[in-house]
């Protein structure tokens, strides 16, 4: 079985492809996710531009958001020829875009629909279909709604599910309300990998940190972070020590950045803008004396459009040379 003790969340706007580098640069074990990117963008939008990656962020998955079997095949084709490792459906975004379009979190009170795109994806395509979804939606009970979505996904093929542990609610909560309001229930997940002991059950939802998803491995295959990966990325260097006993790949988030640079000046180079990368790198340098420095270069100078990485050297000069953050926490 695939190892997938470790992914980092698919995150509209946060997770695109310089934020993965990054991300990658800390652990070379998560599954990295793309952020969701609809059937019709993949299939008529700039694909080169869309789905583009660099082969450093290898496993990394895609993730669509649509519900017409036939889009999604067509759709999962284009991902795996552009050498994606996985293809993820998004049953569990609540945005009201999204909910218009008839994908998202409304699929959950669509199994059999949401199945028939799963086995569409999985006659297309060679590499693994996943599925991410939420224990419910509004007045569903997830007893039985995400036992219900999970056997018609995983009859249908789907190789692992990815389970946002709280219900969303379309209607009255924003989507970042949907995000912290419903109550998280991560034993209604632990109940799906016992009643499925077989299938890949990866958990996700208010996980704070690697040592505190390491107590879940032992109920289901995987955790997903989300914010916690995004918003403190320092977190990631303990990921590959802690989950998987292997040397993190830089010791300190100057290596990090160090790493980064050819990357950095490779896209500058072909017209990138510096803050379009640098903007991920707000939390780099949690809690370590400078970082509020570093933030402020950053957004003074990183934002003009001639910037280049000198920018960001001056910023990390401006931190304390020690290893960043207290990693373990
Ligand atoms: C800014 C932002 C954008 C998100 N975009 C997506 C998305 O495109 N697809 C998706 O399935 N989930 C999306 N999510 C939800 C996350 O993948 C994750 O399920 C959620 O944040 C809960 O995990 P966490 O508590 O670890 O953050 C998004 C979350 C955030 C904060």
């Amino acid at each position: 079985m695939l190892d997938r003790r470790f992914a980092i969340a698919p995150m509209m706007d946060w997770t695109d492809r310089h934020c993965r580098m990054f991300h990658r640069l800390m652990t070379r074990r998560a599954r990295l996710y793309t952020e969701m990117l609809t059937t019709g963008a993949v299939i008529h939008g700039d694909r080169a531009r869309l789905l583009g990656f660099d082969a450093f962020e290898h496993p990394v998955a895609l993730q669509l958001g649509g519900s017409d079997p036939r889009d999604l095949a067509i759709a999962a084709k284009i991902g795996e020829d552009f050498g994606y490792d996985e293809i993820n459906l998004n049953v569990g975004c609540p945005s009201d875009r999204v909910k218009d379009g008839r994908f998202g979190a409304c699929l959950m009170a669509e199994p059999a629909l949401v199945a028939e795109g799963v086995a569409a994806m999985k006659r297309a395509v060679g590499i693994a279909v996943t599925v991410k979804c939420r224990i419910g939606i509004d007045d569903q009970d997830p007893e039985t709604a995400l036992d219900e979505l999970a056997r018609g996904v995983v009859a249908a093929g789907a190789d692992a599910l990815i389970v946002h542990a709280r219900k969303a609610w379309l209607n009255g909560l924003s989507p970042k309300e949907n995000r912290d309001i419903p109550p998280l229930d991560y034993h209604r997940v632990y109940r799906l990998k016992a009643a499925m002991p077989d299938v890949p059950i990866i958990i996700n939802g208010g996980i704070a940190g690697i040592t505190e998803a390491k107590p879940h491995l032992g109920h289901v295959d995987g955790v997903m972070l989300g914010r916690a990966a995004y918003q403190e990325p320092w977190r990631l260097l303990s990921a590959d020590p802690e989950l998987f006993g292997e040397p993190a790949p830089h010791a300190t988030m100057k290596d990090v950045f160090a790493a980064m640079t050819p990357y950095i000046e490779s896209e500058l180079a072909q017209g990138t803008r510096l803050h379009s990368i640098t903007r991920h790198f707000v939390g780099a340098f949690f809690g370590v004396p400078g970082a509020r420095a570093f933030r402020r270069r950053l957004a003074e100078n990183g934002v003009k459009p001639d910037a280049g990485v000198d920018v960001l050297r001056e910023a990390i000069a401006l931190v304390e040379d020690r290893a960043a953050a207290p990693i373990a926490a």
